[in-house]
């Protein structure tokens, strides 16, 4: 899962995936990244923490990194929230295996629309539960195709 400080979007991606790939027994590592180096090491942003909490899912213990090449040998699938994420990963592959793993996240959700997820930093909380829902949704229908075989 990738966003740009990865502490809003990616991490809120990251620990709904991971705590529905464990609630449905599934063997899929779960982690998320930032295209941006402003963060790397920091909590997520203590709003979408909050958000996630009311919701139900633990995102604290998480910690910012920024994505890098070797990503692209470490996860067969890279989730990206915006059309800027995807253009600043694809700009790092270097083959069209890489890219062919690259996808904007809602496509799963909404295939060929290209919509993005925005980006709730300076929104209101509304903003982060938007986020939220649309995360959650997405999620479900990834879990879904993983369990169907859609997704390997
Ligand atoms: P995210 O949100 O990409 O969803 O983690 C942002 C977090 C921080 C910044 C921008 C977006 N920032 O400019 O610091």
């Amino acid at each position: 899962m990738v966003c740009l400080g990865n502490i809003c979007r990616s991490p809120m991606a990251d620990g709904l995936l991971r705590r529905k790939v464990k609630d449905h027994n599934l063997n899929v590592f779960v982690d998320s990244a930032g295209t941006a180096d402003y963060h790397t090491g920091s909590p997520p942003d203590h709003r979408m923490i909050e958000t996630a909490k009311s919701r139900g899912t633990d995102i604290q213990e998480l910690r910012a990194r920024q994505f890098s090449k070797n990503d692209f040998q470490d996860f067969d699938l890279i989730y990206v929230m915006d059309e800027s994420n995807l253009f600043n990963v694809n700009k790092l592959t270097a083959s069209d295996t890489e890219q062919e793993k690259v996808k904007l996240i809602l496509e799963e959700l909404y295939p060929n629309e290209s919509k993005r997820v925005p980006d709730p930093y300076y929104g209101s909380m509304k903003d982060f539960m938007d986020v939220y829902g649309l995360l959650d949704k997405v999620t479900d229908v990834i879990i879904e195709k993983i369990k169907n075989g859609e997704i390997r």
